[in-house]
C-alpha cells in the first residue's frame, strides 16, 4: 500500500490523476492539499472536491497557498477555461473544505506518521510542498518521495520557450524541493508528450459507458483543443495521471538519475529546469529524471482503472 497525499492544482489532467489514485487499491490518499496554479486557489479547492464527489470518495481536501512563494500568480485559463475543469458540468460540491491550511496538513502528518511511509504527489505549482519544508525542515527526511509532475529537457518550456507551467509559476519553491534532499522523481514534458489523449483513446475511455467515464471523456475533449491547436497532434499530452501511473508501474517508464538545477535569476528562462542528462557537471545526482513512457501501456493501465469507479 503507497500511502499518498495529492497536492494539486485541478486543472481537468489533475482531475483524471485524481480519480486513477481513488481507482487503485494499492494507493491510499490521506489528503488533497489544493493549490493556486492552472486557475486561482477559491477554484483549485472548489474543482478537487467537485472531482472526489464524482468518485463518491470522502478523502479531505485542504486549500493551501494562493499564490507563489515570491512572485504574482500566473494562471492558465487559456487552456482549462475559466472554471479549471471546463468540458462538463459538474454540481457545486458539498463535501465541506477542511478548515485546516494545506501546509498545516502536510507538516502534522509528516510528523504524524512513521518516517518514510507517506509520498507526497504535486501536479501542480510546488509552492504548498516548499512552503511545509521551509516552515519544517524536519519532514524533509520523513517524506519517503516526492514524485512530481513537472519541468522539461529535450522536450523543452510548454508556457515559455523555456519553461514548464508548473515549475515557472513558482521557481523559487521548485528549487527548495530539489534542494531539500528529499528523494525526487520529476516526470517532465518530454514524458507527458508521449501520452497523448488520441481520438481512439478518448472514445475507449468513454466506452467504458459509465458517469465517471463520460465525464472524463469530456473533460479530455476540452482539455485537448489547445494543444492540439498548438502543436498539431492528434489530442494532447494527459501530464498529470503519469504520477499516478508511475507509483502505480513504474516499469512502463524509464529515466535517469542526475542533477536538476532551477533557473531562478533570468526573466527570458525563469522556471528552466537544466537537466544535467549527459552528466557534464560535477554537480551530485538530485532526482530521477524520467525520459520515456509506454505510452498505450499507459492507457490501458488508466482505463483499465477508470472503469472501476461504478458511481
Ligand atoms: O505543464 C503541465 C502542468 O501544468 C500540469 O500539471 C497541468 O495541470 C498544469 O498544472
Ligand atoms: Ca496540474
Amino acid at each position: 500500500m503507497q500511502r499518498i497525499i495529492i497536492d494539486t492544482d485541478p486543472g481537468q489532467d489533475d482531475a483524471v490523476a485524481i480519480l486513477l489514485a481513488l481507482a487503485s487499491p494499492e494507493i491510499e490518499v490521506l489528503g488533497v492539499t489544493c493549490v493556486a496554479g492552472n486557475v486561482p486557489l477559491a477554484r483549485t479547492a472548489r474543482n478537487a472536491r467537485v472531482v472526489l464527489e464524482l468518485a463518491g470518495a470522502d478523502i479531505p481536501v485542504f486549500a493551501g497557498c494562493d499564490r507563489p512563494i515570491t512572485r504574482d500568480l500566473l494562471t492558465a485559463e487559456h487552456v482549462h477555461g475559466p472554471s479549471g475543469l471546463d468540458g462538463a458540468d459538474l454540481p457545486e460540491p458539498t463535501l465541506p473544505l477542511q478548515p485546516q491550511h494545506a501546509v498545516d496538513f502536510l507538516i502534522h502528518t509528516l510528523r504524524r506518521e512513521p518516517p518514510g511511509t507517506v509520498t507526497l504527489c504535486p501536479l501542480g505549482p510546488l509552492t504548498n510542498i516548499a512552503t511545509a519544508l521551509r516552515r519544517a525542515p524536519d519532514i524533509a527526511p520523513r517524506i519517503r518521495q516526492i514524485v512530481l509532475m513537472g519541468g522539461a529537457y529535450f522536450e523543452v518550456g510548454n508556457i515559455t520557450p523555456a519553461a514548464e507551467f508548473n515549475i515557472h509559476v513558482d521557481p523559487e519553491a521548485a528549487e527548495i524541493v530539489l534542494k531539500s534532499g528529499v528523494d525526487v522523481v520529476m516526470v517532465p514534458l518530454d514524458v507527458t508528450h508521449r501520452v497523448l489523449t488520441t481520438r481512439a483513446r478518448i472514445a475507449a475511455i468513454r466506452a467504458i459507458g459509465t458517469r465517471v467515464a463520460g465525464v472524463v471523456a469530456d473533460w479530455l475533449a476540452f482539455f485537448e483543443r489547445f494543444d492540439e491547436t498548438k502543436y498539431g497532434s492528434d489530442g494532447a499530452p494527459l501530464h498529470d495521471p503519469c504520477v499516478i501511473a508511475w507509483l502505480l508501474r513504474p516499469d512502463l517508464f524509464a529515466g535517469r538519475r542526475i542533477n536538476v538545477e532551477i533557473e531562478t535569476q533570468s526573466p527570458l528562462t525563469r522556471g528552466m529546469t537544466v537537466a544535467d542528462w549527459w552528466r557534464v557537471t560535477d554537480r551530485a545526482p538530485n532526482a530521477t529524471f524520467l525520459g520515456q513512457v509506454d505510452a498505450e501501456g499507459f492507457y490501458s493501465l488508466l482505463t483499465e482503472r477508470l472503469a472501476r469507479l461504478r458511481p
